[in-house]
């Protein structure tokens, strides 16, 4: 068994107070409450409200996951937010945490993943406590996705929401417990099929030469889908051979939360039977980098890990990009 590294202190996650239902989609667009339930799993999800960003939610988050922890913003060491859709291109998200959290010993930097983001970030933590393991990092997901939502496309407006989850990491306290590791995986070829074009350097805003549709979230649903169920499958078992264990070794499998038919793919491949499979999408939809963390959060809430037991997190969003994080509780 490898040495565990990152150890998880405490989670926290924080929602918008907005619920958007699929009654209220039917009225926006040519859609019904009965397909994107069959198709997505999803009944509802959150989006932000004005005065709500996506730093205050990384931010409340945080609060909570320090709380929980035990830890002060003072003994903060790092903050990494995992993020698309981050309040600026400049300051960073991480930054606007660190500021309203007064971690004033904190590093602090953003990370760009899609989905994969908060297994990404967990695994840069992992790295830093691995070196020192007396490190206090904190590592975010943190989407406002409601804003690069176009909401006259049926074929994406019904996916996605907003949140933020948030966790304390430091070093293993024995070696044992926390993220035994970390396969991150991209695959840059098909990255056409994903994209979120007119917010960067490329496109200024208003640029004639991008379609309209192009400021917002556009994605090939079905061939999303295909790369999605190949590449979570492939990532869990090589996470799970990488440690000698096998999917009947798991108490919990958290996925990312993106479609319902994917999960349950993903359930399928790995034998595990329904209640070792956290399923949240029907409350949120697809939240990208918040998905996990929020996840989690919810998962230790509702007493569904103990000391000791095994959950195995696992990712895929644009890019592509795709990630698996093993870890003992
Ligand atoms: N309501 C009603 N009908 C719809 C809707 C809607 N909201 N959206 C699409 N349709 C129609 C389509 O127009 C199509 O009609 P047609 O047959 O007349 O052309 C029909 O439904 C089927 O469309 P498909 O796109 O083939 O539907 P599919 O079963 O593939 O479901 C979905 C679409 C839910 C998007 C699915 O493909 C999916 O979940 N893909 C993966 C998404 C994902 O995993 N993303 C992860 C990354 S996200 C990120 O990184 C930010």
């Amino acid at each position: 068994m490898r040495r565990a590294g990152a150890f998880i202190l405490g989670t926290g996650r924080a929602l918008p107070s907005r619920v958007l239902t699929n009654q209220d989609l039917e009225r926006m667009v040519e859609t019904s409450d009965e397909w994107i339930t069959q198709r997505t799993g999803i009944k509802e999800r959150r989006v932000v409200a004005e005065g709500e960003s996506n730093s205050g939610l990384a931010t409340a988050a945080a609060r909570k996951a320090l709380s929980k922890a035990g830890v002060s913003p003072e003994e903060l060491d790092l903050i990494i937010v995992a993020t698309l859709t981050p309040d600026y291109l400049m300051p960073s998200v991480a930054i606007l945490v660190q500021e309203a959290l007064g971690a004033r010993r904190a590093g602090a930097f953003d990370l760009s993943a899609t989905c994969s983001g908060f297994l990404y970030g967990l695994s840069v933590a992992d790295k830093f406590v691995r070196e020192d393991p007396s490190r206090k990092i904190l590592v975010i997901g943190s989407e406002v996705l409601s804003n690069k939502t176009n909401w006259e496309d049926r074929t994406t407006c019904v996916l996605f929401g907003d949140g933020a989850g948030a966790a304390v990491v430091t070093g293993s306290p024995d070696g044992r417990r926390g993220v035994l590791s970390a396969h991150l995986r991209a695959d840059g070829s098909l990255w056409h099929l994903l994209t979120l074009k007119g917010c960067g350097s490329l496109y200024p805003p208003g640029d004639p030469r991008l379609p309209r549709e192009d400021y917002f979230i556009r994605m090939q649903g079905r061939e999303v889908f295909k790369q999605a169920v190949r590449a979570m499958e492939s990532v869990a078992f090589e996470a799970l051979e990488a440690n000698g264990l096998s999917p009947s070794d798991l108490t919990l499998l958290i996925p990312h939360q993106a479609n319902i038919r994917i999960i349950e793919f993903l359930r399928e491949r790995l034998e595990l039977p329904a209640e070792k499979v956290f399923v949240n999408i029907h409350k949120y939809g697809n939240t990208s980098a918040a998905s996990i963390p929020i996840a989690l959060d919810e998962a230790l809430e509702e007493g569904r890990l103990k000391e000791g037991d095994l959950v195995l997190m696992v990712s895929f969003g644009g890019g592509f990009t795709w990630a698996a994080v093993l870890l003992r509780w």
